[in-house]
């Protein structure tokens, strides 16, 4: 059944594409294709409108919160999109594209049934321009942003954060990147040859469950709000299994988990062989040099900026972007052992008591195909991968005020940060003045991996205790920080058992006055049911 379920959701997503093929900027001949095993769809591109157009907003730009019928991809439904028109073109979750030193300006439509408001996520901006729940506004309403744009060039993005709302909004749609570039930024995909939306491709990772009639289904049980909503659907950018054409090239691919709980374990496959790729950047832009790695962990919200060189390949021959095995670590129920990695495949009843309309059987530790690259041409290129990279990064310090912060599970029921959960009118971390701070952030061993997001500021990582063998196999210093541990941080994963600390400097930006920043588990299921805090930083 689930076969034939399948085979429907591939062909009414033919018909889909085929109608909006303009919108996507789709070659006709990719859609003709005829159907094979999976892979034979293209990977939706950023084009110069429609779903994920590139977008360099001038002047003030409006996004329209609302439902766009037959705007999803992987099977043709309806699904929730920022909507923006800009220069006589329109877009759907554009991928805004923004200089370092610009002014931003953007008015939020609510055009939904409940209420919303934008996060920029990464975007460095005062408190009221970082889309705080206590900012949202209700159906029909409108948000004015307004901020100088003082981000390194990077990979950032931008999702909807209402109160106990983030987790379904951002499921059923609302989630796009936010890019800075900048004129070092510039120099570096000049010197090799990269352009957006061509060879420095943005990828949205997200895994869904479908409804019966193709509509994503966000329906989670108390298991899924406590373990977090799993889909058994991967897609990029809104594509099953979808097809990029490559040549033999170097290729940049800003990956960005937009799962609301999914951890990725990723890899370039060509065969059996892993291929090798080079980190450059990560949540906060450029690290200080390439890292060469054959895997890479990716948690909700984490973004890495990666280099594959395929000019070892030939015309015809084909790499995937493939979920290599590891311990998703859910240790719940258990404290000391580790990997009961069984235990998502538990219990698929909705909150209400009915079987939802799918069946998740794909463990996050499972392996998987996202996204095939296929060599379609041979080109010269003679580019190499720099030594070093447009930076500016600093070694952390490690000074500061240090403040332990413990994740736990509380009662077997609500995941908790220092034994608190999320009131929109408290305060519970002050940061009295400002200055470096040195956060400890320790799990529980009964516990499971908690990628832990901090708004307004970034996050230098100083080191890594307790980690379990995946992650200390992969450290790379004493401190047992691993490559994406490099460079500036927003979202930091925190293993059962794990003590991370991480350097934030609550100077810079010294945003005026004072003001009130979250910081919250990017598990959305865990955010909603109140694994966050705010943190209010003194003038
Ligand atoms: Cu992307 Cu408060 O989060
Ligand atoms: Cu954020
Ligand atoms: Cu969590």
């Amino acid at each position: 059944m689930l076969q034939s379920r399948r085979e429907f959701l591939a062909l009414s997503g033919r018909a889909a594409l085929l109608a909006l093929g303009a919108n996507f900027g789709l070659p006709t001949n990719l859609l003709a294709a005829s159907p094979t095993t999976g892979f034979e769809k293209p990977l939706p591109l950023p084009g110069e409108s429609g779903l994920f157009g590139l977008l360099a907003p001038e002047g003030k730009l409006t996004l329209t919160a609302a439902a766009s019928p037959g705007a999803f991809p992987a099977t043709g439904a309806a699904m929730l999109t920022y909507i923006a028109q800009h220069k006589g073109k329109t877009f759907l979750n554009p991928i805004l594209v923004l200089r370092k030193g610009q002014n931003f300006e953007a008015t939020l439509v609510n055009g939904l049934d409940q209420p919303t408001i934008i996060h920029w996520h990464g975007v460095e901006g005062p408190w009221r321009q970082a889309g705080h729940p206590s900012y949202a506004v209700g159906p029909g309403g409108i948000y004015e942003y307004k901020f100088p744009i003082t981000n390194r060039a990077g990979t950032y993005w931008y999702h909807p954060h209402p109160h106990r709302l983030t987790a379904k909004q951002t499921y059923l749609g609302l989630a796009s990147f936010f890019i800075v570039v900048d004129a070092e930024e510039e120099a570096f995909s000049r010197e090799l040859d990269l352009r957006l939306g061509e060879t420095d491709i943005p990828i949205l990772l997200q895994d869904k469950r479908f409804a019966k009639d193709g509509r994503l289904d966000y329906s989670p049980s108390q298991d899924d709000l406590l373990m977090g909503y799993l889909g058994g659907t991967v897609l990029a950018n809104g594509a099953h299994q979808p097809t990029m054409k490559v040549a033999t090239r170097l290729y940049r691919l800003r990956l960005l988990n937009g799962s609301t709980a999914r951890i990725f374990n990723l890899a370039f496959l060509h065969g059996k062989i892993r291929m090798p790729f080079f980190l450059v950047g990560n949540d906060g832009g450029f690290l200080p040099a390439p890292q060469q790695l054959s895997e890479v962990f990716l948690a909700p919200a984490e973004r890495v900026d990666v280099l594959l060189d395929l000019r070892a390949l030939a015309p015809g021959q084909e790499v995937f972007l493939q979920n290599m095995p590891f311990d998703p670590m859910h240790n719940e129920m258990s404290g000391m052992t580790e990997g009961m990695s069984g235990m998502e495949d538990m219990g698929h009843e909705n909150a209400d008591g009915h079987p939802s309309g799918e069946n998740v059987t794909l463990g996050e530790g499972d392996s998987f195909q996202i996204l095939r690259l296929l060599v379609e041409r041979a080109q010269t290129y003679d580019r190499q991968v720099p030594k070093t990279l447009p930076t500016g990064v600093q070694p952390p310090t490690g000074a500061g005020v240090v403040r332990p912060i413990a994740l736990a599970l509380r009662d077997m029921r609500v995941w908790t940060i220092n034994d608190q959960t999320f009131s929109m009118d408290d305060a519970p971390i002050v940061v009295q003045k400002r200055g470096p701070e040195v956060w400890q952030i320790s799990n529980a061993k009964a516990s499971m991996p908690h990628p832990m997001h901090l708004h307004g500021y970034f996050y230098r990582v100083l080191e890594r205790r307790g980690s379990p063998s995946q992650v200390k196999d992969r450290a790379m210093d004493s401190q047992g920080r691993v490559a994406t541990d490099l460079g500036f941080k927003d979202t930091v994963l925190v293993w059962p058992g794990e003590t991370v600390s991480v350097e934030i400097d609550f100077s810079n930006p010294n945003y005026p006055g004072e003001q009130r920043f979250l910081f919250h588990c990017h598990n959305l299921e865990h955010e909603d049911q109140g694994m966050m805090l705010n943190v209010q930083v003194n003038g």
